[in-house]
């Protein structure tokens, strides 16, 4: 059994974060979304992993670099453009060869990881049984935003259609799947949907339609895209809760920790209230501040006389004199300060895509 992981595509979902670096890289707890993935391979005993990559693949193969450090063995397979997660089964032909395979979406994140796929799939195959695909479905609130299966009367899945505005169900297609070599002629017969793109939902439909056994089963455990700020927010206070607390930095006295609270190395806590969980990246320091709870603090991160709750700070940020701030995601080495300069007003250097709530 193969893995190929998707850390391609523009991110255009998460501007302007994305603007500067890969959505597949955008930390979830103070660890690349991408790297859950790869742990999750690694996990279910997956160790030959393609990792499709675009624009951004020189930094995605910074991060990686050959997959030594979860004990797999790493091959970049660049696609030009973005045409699609079926166009990526495609590129990868020639690695996948007639292997079965585990894709998984770079910026999804599934509680249970992929071990259930593989079992699964074991479970089928000790019945004589050989699905060409096996997927994992899980019900959600707004389904249109995905690929969303049908059910017949059998239980089995009778129909797969891209985020439709009339879903036949609340079933998502997660960003799992499980594929033998018969995918390989699904998504060389399939044409570019509306959108463009070779879809995934398509290859799907066209196994289902030549009767060749799309396995399914429905998640017990969470899921989520992280492609935006909100299901990244929610991805972060759900890892955010996995961890065991840890202290490699200073706490001085006069500062309290309450809950699951990890002190990176070189982390400092200087007259604060820490409310678990949070997670403060090597060199943060927070002072007179209260921080939590849901907060990566990343890397070099400066929090000094604000409130921060429920939200992703990354590397360098500097927060000053901010007396409530939550639900944010802010990009490296961005700042904001109360300066205490007249005339008072709000001064901004925005990028591209920015947004921002004023009370
Ligand atoms: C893709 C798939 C969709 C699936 C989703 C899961 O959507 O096309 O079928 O439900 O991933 O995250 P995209 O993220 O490309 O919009």
């Amino acid at each position: 059994m193969k893995g190929l992981l998707l850390a391609g595509g523009r991110g255009t979902r998460l501007r302007p974060i994305t603007h500067t670096r890969a959505k597949q890289l955008v930390p979830v707890a103070n660890t690349p979304i991408l790297f859950y993935g790869i742990a999750h391979m690694a996990e279910a005993g997956i160790t030959d992993v393609g990792v499709i990559v675009g624009e951004t693949a020189d930094e995605v193969r910074a991060a990686v670099g050959d997959g030594s450090r979860w004990g797999v063995d790493v091959t970049y397979l660049p696609q030009d453009e973005p045409l699609g997660l079926a166009h990526c089964i495609r590129v990868a032909a020639p690695f996948l060869a007639d292997d079965d395979f585990v894709m998984y979406l770079g910026d999804n994140l599934l509680e249970h990881g992929l071990a259930g796929l593989v079992q699964g799939a074991a479970r089928d195959e000790a019945r004589g049984l050989r699905p060409a695909a096996r997927i994992l479905l899980c019900p959600v609130d707004d389904p249109q935003r995905f690929g969303v299966a049908e059910l017949g009367p059998g239980g089995d899945v009778v129909r797969i259609v891209e985020k439709p505005s009339d879903p036949p169900s609340d079933l998502a297609v997660t960003g799992a799947y499980l594929f033998t070599e018969a995918v390989h002629d699904a998504v060389a017969a399939i044409v570019p949907s509306e959108r463009g793109e070779l879809e995934v939902a398509d290859a799907l439909q066209w196994l289902i339609d030549r009767g060749r056994g799309v396995a399914h089963e429905v998640l017990s455990g969470w899921w989520l895209d992280t492609g935006k700020k909100d299901s990244l927010l929610e991805a972060n206070r759900r890892v955010l809760a996995t961890l065991t607390p840890r202290c490699e930095g200073t706490v001085d006295a006069a500062s309290r920790l309450d809950g699951c609270v990890v002190v990176g190395p070189g982390a400092e806590v200087v007259g604060s209230r820490v409310q678990g969980p949070v997670i403060l990246g090597p060199g943060a320091r927070v002072v007179d501040s209260r921080v939590g709870p849901s907060v990566a603090v990343g890397p070099g991160v400066l929090i000094e006389a604000s409130t921060v709750e429920d939200s992703v700070l990354l590397d360098r940020v500097h927060l000053r004199g901010v007396p409530r701030l939550v639900e944010s995601l802010i990009g490296p080495d961005s700042e904001v300060l109360r300066t205490g300069r007249t005339p008072r007003a709000t001064r901004l250097l925005l990028g591209d895509d920015a947004s921002v709530e004023l009370p």
